[in-house]
């Protein structure tokens, strides 16, 4: 379970990143902190690109700053969005979470500290790994 002066700090961490997120297109703003399981923070926010497909989601950019430092295992993952209800991962960012922690929470927040916790295990029941590629 995550405590909650841990995620007070994801929020705070989250409010200041999400000021830059590059959303010119959707005009939809979000953030993401994943904590590693050494406690450190990485932080990212969705980059969208004039070719839409080419856009990449805040938490696929947290994920891959972390493994691109060499942190590969993760402990909690906070979205931020500035919606009446919380936001939750797409399908790509779940897969993508999923390679590294399976078991990883998943905090889904709102400004007003509207929120959901899942662990992407729920989110991604029945997935696709690995192991599945073993002969
Ligand atoms: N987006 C994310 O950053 N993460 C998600 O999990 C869902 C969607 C972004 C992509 C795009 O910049 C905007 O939200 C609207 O789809």
């Amino acid at each position: 379970m995550v405590d909650k002066k841990t995620i007070d700090k994801m929020y705070e961490l989250a409010k200041e990143t999400i000021e830059k997120a590059y959303v010119p297109y959707s005009k939809f703003p979000l953030a993401a902190v994943l904590m590693t399981k050494e406690g450190k923070f990485f932080t990212g926010v969705n980059i969208e690109n004039a070719a839409y497909g080419s856009t990449m989601c805040a938490e696929r950019t947290a994920v891959f700053k972390a493994v691109s430092e060499g942190y590969k295992e993760f402990k909690t993952l906070l979205i931020l969005s500035n919606t009446k209800k919380p936001v939750s991962p797409c399908g790509a960012c779940r897969q993508v979470i999923n390679e590294f922690s399976k078991d990883i929470d998943i905090i889904m927040m709102t400004y007003d500290k509207n929120m959901i916790i899942k662990t992407n295990n729920e989110l991604l029941p029945g997935s696709f790994n690995r192991e599945d590629m073993e002969k």
